[in-house]
């Protein structure tokens, strides 16, 4: 992303904001895995979208119409001894000449220099709960300019949900966050054929996951954008399995949920296929009838539908498939109705993506379902898990099978930008025919 973007992004909040007025935004904290090993420190993701700047122990401020400049950084100094055993800091001039601060203080300085940053200011923009050491220290400065009214000092009567404002901004992605998230897609299609072509009885699913990170490394992905579920046989019904310490058997299916993160913006992808190359009669007939599911809730995802309805069409066919298979009984519209379906489909079709696998942004809006507007992007991943085999014919137990894309809304319908992870069972097949890896 390069710097304009951020400004961009800036500049729309200060709109919104107006004079008078201040964002406060401590940034995520480093933490630890076990002793002296700290895992590796991600920014939080408001924290990045509005300046790229990616160091632990660094506030972003925001100030409209301050004349010294409207946007500051608060971060950790240079320190060649510390810079020797941690890394590279920008310090305060590289906050300025890298990530374009207006001005920037060592963040230890932020006792001093953000109670006058507050004072006469008449709404702050801040997100409670989010980093509770730091609502502790904003508490203190702000009971400090309130009890310091006395002296002449005026303290802001409104505190604004910070997020809220940006979950808006982010869940309409911009031509250059579509296109991190086309390459984010792209290298996340490519870690599920690579998986698909290692696959083999007797694996072991972590061994298919060291696939799945090695495409995303590979591809300038440092990190997958969350933990990779590679779940073969009755583990592929744990919704978010991610032990992926068992050996793959024959005849069984596996379930891989895997994206990679790139540039900060997620891919999250599901396939299910055979551990042996083949489906069984009794896989097949469930996964086509996800897919056709599948298939259904994303032609529902164009400008002007509502939100839930891919999930209602999911449902629909779903609930049909599973009555002539013999798997629910009944009539169609009160199992619909009385969500029976629920003993085998149990989440929901979808979620936001973008910086976040479970991004930001309402689903309702005054109580009612949101229209879909070009810019969102979304996931469409139906399943089908049996995972209480009881009064159920045996050649189904324990199958459990999610087909999921990332679908980017746009102004005459959708694209997915997933579509070229195979699958159609023919094709999966034939690509688990071909060689080995
Ligand atoms: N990978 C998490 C999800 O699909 O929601
Ligand atoms: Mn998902
Ligand atoms: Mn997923």
């Amino acid at each position: 992303m390069n710097k304009k973007e951020f400004a961009r992004r800036r500049q729309r909040l200060i709109d919104i904001m107006g004079e008078d007025s201040i964002a406060v935004l401590p940034n995520a904290k480093v933490s630890t895995r076990n002793r002296d090993v700290d895992y590796i420190f991600r920014s939080d993701s408001n924290f990045h979208y509005l300046s790229g700047f990616d160091e632990p122990e660094s506030v972003l401020v925001i100030v409209p119409g301050r004349p010294h400049g409207e946007f500051l950084i608060f971060c950790r100094e240079r320190d060649l001894d510390k810079e020797i055993w941690d890394g590279y800091r920008a310090g305060q001039e590289g906050a300025i000449e890298k990530y374009g601060a207006d001005d920037s203080y060592p963040y230890s300085d932020l006792n001093d220099i953000l109670p006058g940053l507050l004072e006469g200011k008449e709404k702050v923009y801040y997100t409670m709960g989010n980093v509770p050491t730091f609502d502790h220290r904003m508490v203190g400065w702000l009971n400090h300019l309130r009890n310091a009214s006395r002296q002449g000092m005026h303290s802001p009567t409104e505190i604004v949900e910070l997020d809220h404002v940006l979950n808006e901004l982010r869940l309409f992605k911009s031509s250059a966050e579509i296109k991190a998230m086309r390459t984010a897609a792209e290298i996340s299609v490519h870690a599920h054929i690579r998986a698909m072509q290692f696959t083999q009885v007797g694996k072991w699913e972590y061994q298919v996951e060291a696939e799945i990170i090695h495409e995303f490394m590979k591809n300038d992905c440092r990190s997958p954008a969350y933990p990779s579920i590679v779940g073969g046989g009755e583990n592929g019904c744990i919704l978010h399995y991610i032990e992926n310490d068992h050996k793959l058997k024959n005849n069984d299916l596996l379930l891989i949920d895997a994206g990679a993160e790139y540039d900060y913006y997620a891919a999250d992808i599901t396939r299910t296929f055979p551990v042996n190359g083949k489906y069984t009669p009794a896989q097949k007939a469930l996964y086509n009838l996800v897919l056709d599911s599948q298939k259904a809730a994303i032609a529902e995802v164009k400008p002007g539908n509502h939100w839930n309805q891919p999930h209602e069409a999911a449902v629909r066919v779903l609930t049909e498939g599973l009555l002539e298979l013999g798997l629910l009984n009944g009539k169609l519209e009160t199992l619909i109705e009385k969500e029976q379906y629920r003993k085998f489909y149990m989440h929901r079709t979808g979620h936001w993506l973008g910086m976040d696998v479970h991004d930001v942004g309402d689903y309702k809006i005054g109580g009612e379902w949101r229209l879909l507007e070009p810019g969102m992007v979304l996931t469409v991943e139906p399943g089908l898990y049996v995972r209480n085999p009881e009064n159920i014919a045996k050649k189904w137990h324990f199958i459990g099978i999610r087909i999921e894309d990332d679908v980017l809304v746009t102004k005459t319908g959708n694209e997915v930008l997933t579509q070229g992870a195979p699958k159609e069972v023919d094709e999966i097949e034939a690509l688990m025919a071909a060689v080995k890896l």
